[in-house]
């Protein structure tokens, strides 16, 4: 019987929105590309902070600023030892992934040289293409796209031979966030390698999917959000190989990272805290530490596997309605479906669903040059987390036929 398993159904007891009406409607919350729901812990977490916590954190010797001091800390360490990252001084808060991404191209960016080359693949999120084009116009360096094909699958072929000792960085991400695509990184990581050239993983859509590992794979930066792994908003993170932060100056002046100012000459605070100017979100970083032990405290490996009989379900019922086009047909795909039906625009079809109470995203995804690519205005696009339930894609199915029998 193709049913939730129970395990499911407990681990979404632990998400109260989850039992939410929206439009007099029980909530199906698809979104999750766009954002994770939040346990109970992590929310509680925000509310234990502030109702007794709450201090500016590395500036005080009074109590509460040591005691938020150590919790942050503690939350840099539990993120270090979930990406398995050699050092606590490789992990740098940040607001997200954007953040991260701007952090890179701007420092480590700013050290390239005329004519140096950068790669971004025809799948980037514009988080991952507008930074990286700001930095080329500045110190005129070329930024090269990798093509894709119609699946939405990278052209590893033309990958190959793109790649040469101009590389200096290839700036990648891990799944495509509107595609669904799990790229072969390791693959990338290792031909950027051989030719010297670093490499950033975009993982914002691939650490609420599964286990990631930074030291295995060997990227030299891995940036994501927070509020993607079922912790708060503002928060984000950028994992950098140490030898390479050294070598990176700073990219905002202010607060932490600075050792000692004078108006003759400055010097900088010793790593993460160089990259980390102003005060931080530390209710952000502590409740992001708490989502951390959120997951290690479930088996994941199990949730994680579960996400993929919704894609697989969810696909095959997609597939059975006339006129439907499957924007994303990768071989190797995360737990989301992005579509059209016929000529009907996303946004109608977004509208009508989220009259019976579905939230899905519609829209370009950000990532606009992809909808070029297939020609298309946009997608619907139906993103899963680990929580859903099988007889929630049931809802989704018959919600979706129901508003396209509206509309055509
Ligand atoms: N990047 C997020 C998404 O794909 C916001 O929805």
């Amino acid at each position: 019987m193709n049913q939730t398993p129970d395990y499911i159904q407990e681990l979404r007891s632990k998400f109260p929105i989850l039992k939410t009406e929206v439009h007099g409607k029980a909530l199906v919350y698809f979104d999750n590309a766009a954002t994770t729901q939040k346990p109970l812990e992590v929310i509680e977490r925000v509310q234990s902070y502030y109702n007794s916590e709450n201090a500016n954190i590395h500036r005080g010797v009074h109590h509460l600023s040591q005691v938020a001091t150590q919790d942050y800390e503690d939350a840099r360490k539990l993120i270090q030892n979930y990406i398995g990252a050699g050092k606590e001084s490789e992990i740098i808060f940040t607001k997200g992934t954007t953040d991260s991404i701007n952090l890179v191209a701007s420092s480590f960016g700013g050290l390239l040289q005329e004519d140096d080359e950068i790669l971004i693949s025809a799948m980037e999120h514009h988080s991952n293409i507008v930074p990286w084009q700001l930095i080329a116009r500045k110190n005129k360096l070329t930024l090269k796209v990798i093509p894709i094909n119609r699946n939405g699958e990278l052209d590893m072929e033309t990958f190959e031979t793109m790649v040469s000792e101009k590389t200096k960085i290839i700036s990648i991400t891990h799944i495509s966030n509107t595609l669904g695509t799990i790229n072969p990184i390791k693959d990338i990581i290792k031909k950027a390698h051989s030719f010297g050239a670093k490499v950033l993983i975009d993982g914002a859509q691939s650490i609420q999917h599964g286990k990631i590992n930074v030291s295995d794979l060997d990227c030299d930066f891995f940036v994501f959000s927070g509020h993607k792994i079922f912790g708060p908003t503002g928060i984000g993170v950028l994992y950098g190989k140490e030898e390479l932060l050294e070598l990176m100056p700073p990219y905002q002046g202010g607060g932490d990272m600075i050792k000692r100012v004078s108006f003759k000459e400055t010097t900088f605070n010793e790593l993460p805290f160089k990259f980390e100017a102003g005060t931080p979100n530390i209710v952000g970083g502590i409740a992001l530490g708490t989502a951390i032990k959120f997951l290690k405290s479930i088996d994941t490996k199990q949730a994680f596997s579960y996400e993929k009989r919704l894609l697989n379900y969810a696909e095959e019922e997609l597939k059975k309605i006339d006129e439907m086009t499957l924007i994303g047909t990768a071989a190797e795909k995360t737990s989301l479906v992005s579509f059209n039906v016929g000529k009907i625009h996303p946004f109608d079809i977004g509208t009508l669903l989220d009259k019976q109470g579905i939230a899905v995203r519609t829209g370009h995804h950000c990532t606009q040059p992809l909808m070029d690519f297939f020609n298309i205005p946009g997608t619907l696009r139906a993103s899963f987390a680990f929580y859903n339930t099988i007889e929630e894609v049931d809802v989704f199915i018959n919600a979706l036929k129901r508003s396209l029998s509206i509309l055509k």
